[in-house]
C-alpha cells in the first residue's frame, strides 16, 4: 500500500537512552518480557475510559520492542476510532475491515515498516455487521495467520467503559496491559473492569500509570473525571 505522509505525525520514543520516557518503557518491555518468555505473543493494552494514553503506550512499547529487534506488528482494534495510522502520519484507503469481509488480502492492508521491524495494520471505521466479523472467529483466524509472521503482535483497543472489544480481544491474546490514567478513574470502575477481564480468563500482565508528572502529580487532567460523558457519547457514535 502506498504510504502518504500526512501532517498529523506525532512524536514518538525514537530510542534515545536518556529519556524518561525511554527508561519506563525499558522497564514495561523488560517486565513484560519476563511475564512470559514466549515467542510470537499477542498483547492488548485498554484502558477504563478514554484518553488514559492506551495507543501512546501500546504504539511507543511496539516501537521500543522493535528497535531491541524483534519484529513487531500494531494492530489497530479500536474500530470507533481508529487512529494508528495517523499517529504515524499516514493516510489509508483501506483498513482491517476490508481483509475481514475478504475484499482484500492482509498484505495489501498491512503498512510495511513504518519503522525498523515496525509494520502497523490500520483501521478504518467499521460499520456494525463487520463489528460483529471483527470480534468473531475472523479475526481469531487472522491473528493466528500473523501471530507466526511476528515476534510481537500489540493489540491497541477502546476503552472498557465504550465497548467489551479489549474483554473478547483477550481471549485470542496471551496477556493485558491494563492502561490507568493516573487519577481519572476510581478504583471501583477499576475493580469493575479487573473483574470483567478476570471473568474473561485473561492474563492481567499489570497496569501501566500513565500522566503521571516526576513528581508524582497528575497533569492536564483535573476535573477530566468528572466531565467527560459527552466524550463517551462521541465516541460511541463513532466521531473520527
Ligand atoms: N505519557 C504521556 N505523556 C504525554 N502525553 C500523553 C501521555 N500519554 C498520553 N498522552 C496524550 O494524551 C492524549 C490521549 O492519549 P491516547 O490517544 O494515547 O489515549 P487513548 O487512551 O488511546 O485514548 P482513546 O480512548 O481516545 O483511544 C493524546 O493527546 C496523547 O498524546
Ligand atoms: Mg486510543
Amino acid at each position: 500500500m502506498d504510504k502518504q505522509i500526512s501532517s498529523e505525525r506525532k512524536m514518538f520514543f525514537k530510542g534515545d537512552q536518556d529519556s524518561h520516557l525511554a527508561e519506563s518503557l525499558r522497564v514495561l518491555r523488560t517486565n513484560i518480557h519476563f511475564m512470559e518468555e514466549k515467542e510470537n505473543r499477542i498483547v492488548v493494552f485498554t484502558s477504563t475510559i478514554p484518553r488514559e494514553g492506551k495507543s501512546t503506550i501500546a504504539a511507543n512499547y511496539a516501537m521500543s520492542v522493535a528497535i531491541s529487534g524483534e519484529k513487531v506488528l500494531l494492530v489497530d482494534c479500536d474500530i470507533r476510532r481508529p487512529r494508528a495510522h495517523s499517529s504515524f502520519g499516514i493516510e489509508i484507503t483501506h483498513g482491517m475491515g476490508s481483509v475481514l469481509l475478504g475484499d482484500k488480502k492482509i498484505e495489501d492492508v498491512i503498512l510495511k515498516d513504518i519503522e525498523e521491524n515496525l509494520d502497523i495494520l490500520p483501521s478504518k471505521h467499521l460499520s456494525q455487521n463487520v463489528t460483529e466479523l471483527f470480534l468473531g472467529n475472523k479475526m481469531k483466524d487472522l491473528l493466528k495467520a500473523l501471530r507466526g509472521k511476528y515476534d510481537l503482535i500489540v493489540l491497541d483497543t477502546p476503552p472498557l467503559v465504550v465497548a467489551t472489544d479489549a474483554v473478547i480481544l483477550s481471549e485470542y491474546a496471551d496477556g493485558v496491559v491494563y492502561v490507568c490514567g493516573y487519577d481519572m478513574v476510581s478504583k471501583k470502575e477499576l475493580l469493575q473492569s479487573k473483574d470483567m477481564l478476570d471473568r474473561a480468563g485473561a492474563n492481567i500482565y499489570g497496569i501501566v500509570v500513565n500522566k503521571i508528572d516526576k513528581r508524582g502529580y497528575s497533569y492536564g487532567n483535573y476535573g477530566y473525571y468528572n466531565n467527560n460523558y459527552s466524550y463517551y457519547e462521541e465516541y460511541i457514535k463513532g466521531d473520527k
